[in-house]
């Protein structure tokens, strides 16, 4: 039996085994003794991560076991991320290393992209790199298990399947079982609400790559949240590539609640969730009744990841993101009105084509007067059949090159400073398990997405508690399980309100 007995029978699967011979022999050739090991390695956003984590999910399904590394991996794939060029050469940088060892090693992988650049440039990679045998498209992700299932048996040499498929965003619901994929309890999951973006920024691949907003129902979101809570998972990150035009087509405004915000009604009903987050939205989305949401619904977490883009409003227009930089500012003004310490996140792009150095400078002003945790800031990078990669007023490299890191500094002073200002204070955190940064410790995330590295213990894992940060690091905090009663607590206000935080931010 390779599914478990959850709700929807096969969307739990069970944790990583390998078949006995007799069962494999139905799929595979004989050179197969065991079910093929496939690892995944992710590139990009955590919608990425999410794709490849059902990816995962669907192969144990089918009685594949998931690597914890690419060498001895039967099957290698990688799912990639389009949304600058350095994301790309990274993948195929790191596809041409691995078929040049498999091909000198005689090793007989099988070599995949999935995801965005596998959409977007499709059978052009099976041609570069003579070894990849398959690319995945976008819309195409819960068909990897038969593709691969062919590839192995020798039924078919090469497959790209990149083309669109109506109803795609809603077969991506499967969850590996805890410890079947990572090893670690999930605390913490990931659920897609929607696909694709039709906003269309001059600047970004992601409506060609992901395609038209393609929302997934209620129902079908809140039971797969229902399932994953009956399964220990405490707090839930909805995403989407533009997650405030949820529903907008399938879910009219009711008593002025759009779709996104019903969503959120829906999924805070959920008993024993503890935690609902989002990401991305977009500014424009930010109604009256998403703003009103963060003080009605306890468990939406006091922290925003709110692309700006740009301070600039003529750099704004030309970047066709429908607001202005006053608009922007009165929206983290009305957020903070309902929730003063929220944690504000953004994503900034530097070297727009005809960004001049008063327009970089307006970006500069807004970060100082906006005061973000932190920020991604980005390099312009021109991406194909985008309208601003045809624009005028190209920057040249060491331009783009001087403004980000002049950014970044600006971003990196604020941050360290409203990290500081929380040494001394208790924190209410969510223990996710065993530190990525130091394995003798124990982390866990703030409702503004901070985390926060503790000495603690496994019994911790899944419980919400109070810790007293002692120092930070870089984008960390540091603490101890704080003795109650002792120490500053600002009493009164709801326990996100004690902090000031912000995610862990790559890039
Ligand atoms: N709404 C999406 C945005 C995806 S792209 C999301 O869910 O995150 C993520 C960020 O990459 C964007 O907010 C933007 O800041 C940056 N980006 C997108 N296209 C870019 C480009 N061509 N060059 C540089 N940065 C880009
Ligand atoms: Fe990209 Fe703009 Fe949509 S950044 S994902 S086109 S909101």
């Amino acid at each position: 039996m390779i599914s478990g007995e959850g709700p929807r029978g096969a969307i739990w699967c069970a944790a990583a085994f390998r078949l006995p011979f007799g069962e494999v022999a139905a799929y595979f050739p004989p050179h197969f003794q065991q079910m093929p090991t496939v690892f995944i390695k992710t590139y990009g956003c955590q919608m990425n991560e999410r794709d490849s984590e059902a990816v995962a999910a669907q192969l144990v399904a089918r009685g594949y076991s998931i690597a914890g590394e690419e060498s001895g991996a039967d099957v290698v794939l990688l799912n990639t991320c389009s949304v600058r060029d350095l994301a790309e050469q990274k993948a195929l940088g790191k596809m041409q290393a691995l078929v040049g060892q498999a091909r000198k090693r005689e090793t007989g992988q099988v070599f995949g992209y999935l995801g965005c650049m596998a959409q977007s440039r499709g059978a052009e990679l099976t041609q570069g790199t003579d070894g990849v045998q398959l690319v995945v498209g976008t819309q195409k992700f819960h068909r990897t298990g038969e593709h691969l299932d062919a590839l192995l048996a020798g039924r078919e040499t090469v497959v790209v399947d990149t083309a669109e498929e109506s109803g795609s965003q809603s077969r991506l619901a499967d969850h590996p079982l805890p410890g079947a994929v990572s090893g670690r309890r999930q605390v913490s999951a990931f659920v897609s609400i929607m696909q694709g973006c039709n906003q269309h920024c001059t600047f970004c691949i992601v409506p060609f790559t992901r395609g038209g907003e393609r929302s997934r129902t209620i129902p079908e979101i809140v039971a797969e949240c229902r399932e994953l809570v009956a399964r220990g998972v405490r707090e839930i990150t909805l995403l989407g590539q533009i997650v405030t035009s949820y529903g907008r087509r399938e879910y009219p405004p009711e008593g002025g609640r759009s779709g996104f915000v019903q969503l959120l009604d829906a999924v805070h009903a959920i008993e024993g969730l503890e935690r609902i987050r989002f990401t991305s939205p977009h500014p424009k989305g930010y109604g009256e009744d998403l703003v009103e949401a963060y003080g009605r619904l306890p468990k939406l977490v006091e922290s925003a990841h709110l692309p700006l883009q740009s301070g600039s409003d003529r750099i704004l227009k030309a970047m066709h993101r429908g607001y202005t930089r006053d608009r922007f500012e009165a929206i983290i003004g009305r957020l903070r009105a309902v929730k003063p310490r929220m944690g504000i996140t953004t994503d900034i792009i530097v070297g727009f084509p005809g960004e001049t150095e008063e327009d970089f400078g307006e970006t500069m002003s807004l970060c100082r007067a906006v005061e973000f945790d932190n920020a991604f800031v980005f390099k312009y990078s021109p991406r194909r059949d985008t309208p601003a990669a045809t624009m005028a007023g190209a920057l040249p490299e060491e331009v783009i090159e001087d403004r980000h890191r002049r950014l970044l500094d600006t971003i990196n002073e604020i941050g360290k400073r409203r990290y500081e200002a929380l040494v001394g204070r208790d924190m209410s955190i969510l223990v996710e398990g065993i530190s990525r940064r130091n394995p003798a410790r124990y982390e866990g995330r703030t409702r503004c997405n901070k985390i926060v590295v503790f000495a603690g213990a496994p019994r911790h894992v899944g419980q919400v508690m109070d810790v007293r940060i002692d120092r930070v690091g870089t984008f960390t905090l540091y603490g101890d399980p704080a003795v109650v009663g002792l120490g500053e607590r600002e009493v009164g206000l709801g326990e996100s309100d004690v902090v000031v935080e912000t995610a862990s931010l790559k890039g």
